[in-house]
């Protein structure tokens, strides 16, 4: 396939392009910046509203992976307005280009986030259930609507609610490392909130399946079948570190410190169920979040604290 990757330079779009060429595919990225490659890259400004007028040409899939990081700093008025107008504006404005296209691509993935469902407590969703509230929530409704178009072309749309993928390289896992290394790890605030992980590998997979899957189709939970409690999270990357993780982070201070991004992304969370993905009997290769730190850690090179299993 020629697959063309929006945000190929990010944690996800890295790991795929190494992926899909490793597989013999050939990778075009969208690039915001000059492009250096024109065999490998096609410009798009999508701030501007610019695509190259070539980009979808002989293009067969489209894996749209951009938007400014979510979790970078506290949600300012200025920083909210970048997270969604990095997302909704460009993901209509490929929407639009699909659309119209003459010869357009079989399929299109779209990144959206499993914020979609809010804070559900311990209640389990899966994709059948309906948006949650909240700033991630709404953004991710107005990301994943921004997506009609192509669908309303015929094209095979798929909507890719990546949960907390987990990575040494970056990410969640990156961050929360020196602190756990430290012994300083813990619970944040009551520990109780859902957090549904992913390991990068397998969010990789499932993309992977879902461009050559014809079935494939509208909404699919990116996420392990077994989330866990941000407690649990903490205990199980403690004992795959070989530390201790019981300095619990009060849920005061985490709101004095990032406000709203640490009520929505921290504090609370949703206990997700990859419905879509285990009616296919997807083969993950991390379904139980011990055996995936373990395997994620033992790869880190210079982390002597790792216990082998
Ligand atoms: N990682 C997770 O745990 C997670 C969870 C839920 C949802 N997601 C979503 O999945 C997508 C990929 O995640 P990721 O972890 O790979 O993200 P990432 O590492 O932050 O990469 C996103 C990429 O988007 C591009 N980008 C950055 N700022 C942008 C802006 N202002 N406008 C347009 N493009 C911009 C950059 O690529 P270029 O410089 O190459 O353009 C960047 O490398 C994101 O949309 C993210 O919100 C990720």
């Amino acid at each position: 396939m020629r697959v063309l990757v929006s945000g190929a330079s990010g944690l996800i779009g890295s790991a795929l392009t190494r992926s899909l060429s490793q597989e013999g595919h050939t990778v075009r990225a969208l690039v915001r910046r000059t492009v250096r490659d024109p065999a490998r890259e096609s410009a798009w400004d999508p701030e501007r509203g610019y695509l190259a007028p070539d980009a979808l040409d002989g293009i067969d899939a489209v894996v749209h992976l951009a938007g400014a990081n979510i979790a970078a700093g506290r949600w300012t008025p200025e920083r909210q307005r970048a997270i969604v107008d990095s997302r909704v504006g460009p993901t209509g404005l490929l929407a639009q280009r699909l659309a119209a296209a003459a010869r357009p691509p079989q399929v299109w993935i779209s990144a959206s986030a499993i914020g979609f469902y809010g804070d559900r407590g311990e209640d389990e969703v899966d994709e059948t259930a309906g948006p949650g509230a909240g700033f991630v929530a709404q953004v991710a409704q107005q990301w994943e609507a921004a997506t009609a178009p192509a669908a309303a072309a015929g094209i095979r749309v798929v909507r890719a609610r990546f949960g907390l993928v987990l990575s040494p390289a970056g990410g969640a896992l990156a961050r929360l490392l020196p602190m756990f290394r430290l012994g300083l790890g813990g619970r944040l605030g009551d520990g109780r909130q859902y957090w549904s992980w992913v390991t990068l590998a397998d969010a990789v997979a499932v993309l992977v399946t879902a461009l050559a899957d014809p079935s494939l189709t509208g909404p699919v939970n990116v996420v392990a079948p077994s989330p866990v409690t941000c407690a649990q999270f903490a205990r199980a990357l403690g004992q795959a570190l070989g530390r201790p993780a019981w300095l619990p982070v009060p849920a005061l201070f985490l709101r004095l410190a990032l406000g709203q991004m640490a009520r929505e992304l921290l504090l609370s969370g949703a206990r997700v169920r990859p419905a879509v993905l285990l009616a296919r009997d997807f083969p993950f290769t991390h379904g139980q979040l011990p055996l995936a730190l373990r395997d994620l850690l033992a790869k880190t090179p210079g982390n002597p604290a790792v216990r082998r299993p």
